[in-house]
């Protein structure tokens, strides 16, 4: 291709980049949520499990096929694809590789404006006003409670922080692989550590806080999350295994695009191996050692169990959290930090989402990086704008995490596997993947990639169809088919006209993807026509 090519400045700086996109909402409130509700022990088991069959193996097939991609100048899965495929149909298959990223960031930057928000609320002492109720705070703060509510711009509203949010991650993607991504991660990614192990160390020292509730201590704290419980009836439960897959997939990162594409802008024998692991250690360490010890045990402290039994992700985070802050000592600062920490990783985050995007209308379109900001940037605020407007029950970003956030992810990885193991070959693949590499991956795992893990996807995809569109219980003796809300909400007998607009949104976004990929194809094969023709 004629672009400029990038490249990442270190190995360092690569392995923080991944690391970044894959350390996000995701660790620090999304896991413990789970492993809470689940039950520490059996959903470790089905996460563990999810992780060396699905996770660990993707993250390697992401890696090799983005080197691949980038040694012959592409660096978008429709791009890559084109190359490795050498197929008309390969680049449309690709689509989904830069339009589900760029659609999960129109909502993820909208949590991230949160984040940003509630350090903010945090550091003026406005979370900490005596009588201050967090629930209608927080509903004010996003506009829950009605549709358009959210559009205002004083700081107890999520406005303002949006616009500089959604500018801020723009500024960076601005500035390139080396110098905005790369150089935003080698410092927010040591910054969010050491924060977390701050605020860790202040959880692990809080010992007894109330002496009336002498049950609620930080040993009790982390049994809540931890203690095994009944393992084997856990593991039983067909909706842990979702549930902790789903989590590998989000957590990593994986499935989402973005690897590959950051994969892409290696050196030729760069390792990717020992790059892959290390990234996806990074993220188990942020995710188990810290997410996990953090949010649920202090919670759990202050509130007790009840305080925290049947709150979702966002209310643990925004709701629970902060009445746990106000009754720890130090807490305002605490809770500055604490937002900080989700700021941040959620920023690494939500570039790494923009940059397929930006590839692609580089590389598929001849744009500049002005120009590509600049339609990239339009084509997110239309999106952000939607589900800031319907922010009603969070209903536009709930519908959109579903059928992109959730659905894209499970196809999209199993397109990856299944061209890495079954197209490239097992053996040509993993050929690939030990260029340059420094450490050799297990020899099983060449069989783990070509059934093990394809099986474990579909099993785990057609079970997820299962429940949530066909709506069965799982239940052989008493089954039950009961659609869940995001299917109803299309076609039940009371459908919800906001879900309706949000997927139809999604299908006219999916169809302008594919058109720009036909266009891109376009210029492609004329390049390669032109290259052949220069030859003979
Ligand atoms: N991997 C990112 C997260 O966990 C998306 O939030």
């Amino acid at each position: 291709m004629a672009q400029a090519q990038e490249a990442w400045s270190s190995r360092l700086g690569v392995i923080l980049a991944v690391a970044g996109s894959a350390v996000g909402l995701g660790n620090f409130l999304r896991f413990p949520g789970l492993a809470a509700q689940y039950g520490g022990g059996a959903f470790m088991v089905a996460y563990f499990v999810s992780l060396l069959v699905i996770g660990l193996p993707l993250c390697w097939v992401e890696w090799t096929l983005g080197r691949e991609g980038g040694r012959r100048g592409f660096h978008s899965t429709p791009g890559i694809f084109h190359a490795l495929l050498d197929r008309p149909w390969a680049r449309h298959l690709g689509v989904i590789g830069f339009f589900t990223p760029v659609v999960i960031y129109m909502y993820y930057v909208y949590v991230e404006a949160w984040c940003l928000g509630y350090a903010v609320n945090a550091l003026t002492g406005r979370l900490h006003e005596p009588g201050l109720d967090f629930r209608q705070f927080f509903a004010s703060f996003t506009g829950v409670n009605e549709d358009g509510a959210a559009l205002k711009f004083s700081t107890s509203d999520v406005g303002i922080f949006l616009i500089i949010v959604f500018i801020l991650n723009f500024v960076f993607i601005y500035r390139g692989i080396s110098k905005g991504i790369e150089k935003v991660c080698t410092y927010a990614m040591p910054a969010l550590i050491l924060i977390a192990l701050i605020i860790l160390g202040r959880v692990l020292t809080l010992g007894t806080p109330d002496p009336a509730k002498p049950d609620q201590t930080v040993l009790n704290g982390l049994g809540y999350l931890w203690n095994p419980g009944n393992v084997l009836a856990g593991l039983r439960n067909p909706e842990l295994w979702l549930a902790a897959a789903g989590q590998i997939f989000f957590s990593l990162s994986v499935g989402f695009g973005v690897i590959i594409t950051y994969a892409s802008y290696l050196r030729r024998r760069d390792d990717v191996v020992l790059s892959g692991l290390t990234a996806s250690a990074a993220n188990e360490f942020c995710e188990v050692g810290l997410g996990g010890l953090i949010t649920v045990p202090a919670a759990f402290i202050f509130l007790g169990a009840a305080g925290i039994a049947g709150q979702g992700t966002f209310a643990l985070g925004f709701n629970v959290l902060p009445e746990v802050f106000v009754r720890m000592p130090g807490g305002q600062i605490f809770a500055v930090i604490f937002f900080v920490l989700l700021f941040l990783a959620a920023i690494t985050s939500s570039l790494s989402m923009l940059q397929p995007g930006i590839a692609f209308l580089e590389e598929g379109l001849g744009l500049g990086r002005k120009a590509s900001v600049a339609l990239l940037g339009l084509i997110t605020a239309i999106g952000t704008l939607f589900v800031w407007y319907f922010s009603k029950d969070l209903k536009a970003m709930d519908t959109i995490d579903f059928w992109v956030g959730t659905l894209m992810l499970f196809v999209q990885a199993t397109i990856l596997v299944i061209i890495f193991g079954w197209r490239i070959g097992v053996n040509e693949g993993w050929r690939l993947m030990h260029e340059g590499a420094e450490m050799r991956a297990p020899s099983f795992y060449r069989f783990v990639l070509k059934y093990i893990t394809p099986l474990f996807l579909i099993g785990i995809f057609v079970m997820w169809l299962l429940r949530n569109v066909a709506g069965w219980n799982f239940s052989f003796s008493a089954p039950t088919f009961q659609p869940s809300g995001y299917i109803t909400d299309l076609i039940g007998a009371n459908p919800s006209p906001v879900a309706r607009l949000t997927v139809g949104f999604i299908a006219i976004t999916t169809l302008f993807a594919l058109i720009l990929t036909h266009l891109a194809g376009n210029r492609w094969n004329a390049a390669r026509a032109a290259r052949r023709n220069r030859h003979t």
